[in-house]
């Protein structure tokens, strides 16, 4: 089904809660099925993605109830997980199938999993090699790159491993493999990425110790069940963000926003490109989060590269929409891991919006965007990337004529309603 949008000139204005966070929903459905006893989850994002999540762990037999956007898991510990006796279909997400490949390899058991189309493009060696490292006994194509992948559970052992890419998923697969390990484990991260894992492992009674860009944990540890509170997801604000800056007159609030340092670049790339906002920190347990206002804003080029990339990873399809309005050039690079996302983002963005008109190129590990130009109406594709389909829809509200979307449906895998709610900020 195709998504026309078609706005004249449009302003923003009222407030939104965004949902759940999704890294931390994965995070909150595995810790509370490999903890003993009854965790409580609110602010679930029930989204695709974190929807295969518990649909993986319901078959290794445990107990996940949904009553609106609150999660009850009543686990026995990870000690009580069945050998699931069909494949777990991790869907569209890359979280889901890395993360689990670190939970099933310390198993007693046998396992398989697989994804959709994208998930089976995905690289899988960067988690698998570190985990044989420790012991682990996983099958797949091309020797454990791609899915579907058979997982036979064993005893494993701590690593020493320094990240050779930066990548939260790699380093939670190995923490939560090395829960299980024998030994003590130490993981090194020339650069910082997402800590959401470290930070639920102590929430969970984990011990850990955190120095210099390296975490120790000591294997053998048991978790105990708790109540996880999940902030909405900035990756998810992000394309509100962007929708109140390149609109006139706009002004919208964002209430409850993760704003966890390790995933606020979105906030230092606008605040250097000159956007008028404002940011009202909560007081909260654990993750920390934050209210934001956020106005039509006359923007500027900016460079994005270096440590700053892990910690707008997820944000540069958008970042690259709003530079198409910003004055002067916009350089991202050392971003070549956008090209083993859900799809090859670099291609893809580059593609979408020269369609509706933007001055973007294409380099090794990034783009390069002049603006401000013009953006007309474009038949896009969603290339199935719920990123892609939402850059498209914020595209639109800047956009003369109308925008087709392809495949609109692939936006729930993080943000359902996005563009009903998009769409209830209009005057
Ligand atoms: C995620 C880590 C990032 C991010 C993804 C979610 C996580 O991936 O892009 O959307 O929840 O740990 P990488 O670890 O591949 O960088």
């Amino acid at each position: 089904m195709t998504l026309t949008l078609s706005y004249s000139n449009p302003s923003l204005k009222g407030t939104i809660q965004v949902p759940g966070d999704k890294s931390i929903s994965h995070r909150a459905i595995m810790f509370g099925s490999m903890a003993s006893g009854t965790t409580t989850v609110e602010g679930f994002l029930l989204g695709d993605d974190c929807l295969s999540t518990i649909s993986c762990f319901r078959k290794l037999g445990v107990g996940i109830e949904l009553d609106g956007k609150t999660v009850t898991i009543t686990s026995g510990g990870e000690a009580s997980w069945q050998e699931p006796s069909e494949v777990l279909d991790t869907g569209n997400s890359g979280t889901t199938t890395r993360l689990m490949l670190g939970l099933l390899a310390g198993t007693s058991f046998h396992s398989v999993m697989a994804g959709d189309e994208s998930i089976a493009k995905r690289p899988m060696k960067r988690i698998i090699n570190p985990l044989r490292e420790m012991g682990a006994d996983i099958r797949g194509r091309q020797d454990g790159q791609f899915t579907p992948l058979a997982v036979q559970g064993t005893t494993l052992s701590a690593i020493n491993y320094t990240l050779p890419v930066a990548s939260a998923q790699v380093k939670s697969a190995i923490l939560l493999a090395a829960l299980k390990a024998e030994g003590k484990t130490v993981i090194t991260e020339p650069v910082a990425t997402r800590d959401h894992t470290e930070i639920m492992l102590e929430h969970f009674g984990a011990v850990i110790t955190r120095r210099n860009g390296s975490i120790e944990l000591e294997g053998g540890q048991k978790l105990t069940a708790a109540h996880v509170q999940v902030p909405g997801d900035i990756s998810s604000a992000a394309f509100m963000i962007g929708a109140a800056l390149i609109t006139g007159q706009s002004e919208v609030v964002l209430t409850n926003v993760g704003s966890n340092p390790t995933r606020t670049g979105i906030l230092d790339v606008i605040e250097q490109m000159g956007a008028d906002f404002d940011l009202k920190e909560r007081a909260v347990e654990g993750e920390p989060s934050a209210d934001l206002t956020i106005r039509s804003s006359k923007l500027n080029g900016i460079e994005i590269g270096g440590d700053l990339i892990p910690r707008l990873i997820d944000e540069i399809p958008l970042i690259a929409l709003i530079a198409t309005q910003a004055h002067g050039t916009t350089v991202i690079k050392d971003a070549e891991e956008l090209r083993v996302k859900e799809t090859d983002r670099i291609a893809a963005v580059v593609a979408e919006l020269s369609k509706m008109g933007a001055d973007i190129t294409a380099t090794e590990d990034g783009m390069i965007i002049n603006g401000p130009t013009p953006l007309t109406g474009a038949e896009m594709k969603t290339y199935g990337d719920h990123r892609l389909g939402m850059m498209a829809a914020v595209a639109a509200l800047a956009a003369t004529g109308e925008v087709q979307i392809d495949d609109p449906d692939c936006i729930a895998v993080s943000f359902p309603n996005f563009v009903e709610q998009m769409n209830s900020l209009i005057n």
